[in-house]
């Protein structure tokens, strides 16, 4: 990356198409330069060079295959080595079709080698690369079903769960050094994800369908307000924050010394 950006590098997984594609747009649309990370060079090199040429920022290319040990590790050194970059979006990410028990045990790790152990040592390389800094920002994209466990699948949203607790923690961590962590959960949106994971987005409402354009702005506006969550078809968010509170509610109640009474049996009595 020869050339440098006032408001930094932001690199993206899952750049290729979909979420990715429209997040590494809008960031090179503000300025930042950006790398592009995924498998598909072809598509990375096109994207490339069109923001460069729309923007005028700095586009790199970072083909990696991030169900593979050497392509995380690529993604970690370049994470920790580039010290221009100030925004992360880790946001590659696969889903199939089918019941726990219709799936196959490769469909099973396929999913957690990348929306989990690969979200989260990115993520951990962008705290290690951040934190010394006490600057940077970290965009994890989740889902809705992190929240729905009765749609989808179980895999993929305990997945997604896996994302939202992360972030949640990541915040929890990072926020007081200077770090900023946001999980977006997107619920349907029109990309390529459908087809791939063998599902037909066109059987969906179309009401609850969203348009990848419109689904990345939103998600930017929470990132311009700090959110840690955002959630952006969710009409209300005082339901999300009601939510919270409940569950940070529960807190002092979760270990204790003794079981519930109702756990009592009469033979403990
Ligand atoms: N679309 C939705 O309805 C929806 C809803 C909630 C959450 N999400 C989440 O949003 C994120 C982006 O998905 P999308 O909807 O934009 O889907 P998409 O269009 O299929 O994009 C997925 C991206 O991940 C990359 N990818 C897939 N396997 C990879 C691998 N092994 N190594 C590196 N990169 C890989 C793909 O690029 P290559 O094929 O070039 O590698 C592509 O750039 C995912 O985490 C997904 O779970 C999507």
């Amino acid at each position: 990356m020869t050339q440098s950006s006032k408001a930094g590098t932001a690199l993206i997984t899952g750049a290729s198409s979909g979420i990715g594609a429209v997040y590494a747009d809008r960031f090179a649309k503000r300025g930042y330069n950006v790398i592009l990370a995924a498998r598909d060079e072809a598509r990375l090199n096109a994207l490339a060079a069109k923001l460069h040429a729309q923007y005028g920022v700095a586009a790199a290319v970072l083909p990696a295959d991030l169900s593979t040990e050497a392509g995380i590790e690529a993604v970690e050194g370049r994470l920790e080595a580039d010290a221009a970059i100030s925004v992360f979006v880790n946001n590659a990410g696969i889903a199939k079709l089918g019941t726990l028990a219709e799936m196959s045990g490769r469909d099973i790790s396929d999913i957690i080698q990348l929306n989990v152990n690969a979200a989260a040592r990115l993520a951990g390389a962008a705290a290690r690369a951040f934190t010394p800094r006490k600057t940077g920002r970290v965009i994890n994209v989740a889902s809705v079903l992190a929240l729905v466990s009765e749609w989808f699948n179980p895999v993929y949203n305990a997945s997604k769960a896996f994302v939202l607790s992360l972030s949640q923690s990541m915040q929890n961590e990072l926020g007081p050094l200077g770090v900023k962590v946001q999980a977006v959960l997107p619920g349907a949106t029109r990309t390529e994800i459908w087809s791939r994971a063998g599902a037909d987005i066109s059987a969906l409402p179309p009401e609850m369908v969203m348009g990848v354009d419109e689904m990345v702005d939103a998600a930017l506006v929470g990132f311009d307000r700090d959110e840690t969550v955002t959630i952006p078809a969710l009409p209300d968010a005082a339901e999300f924050e009601a939510f919270t509170q409940a569950r940070l509610k529960m807190g002092p109640n979760l270990s204790r010394d003794h079981a519930a009474a109702r756990y009592h049996t009469a033979a403990a009595t």
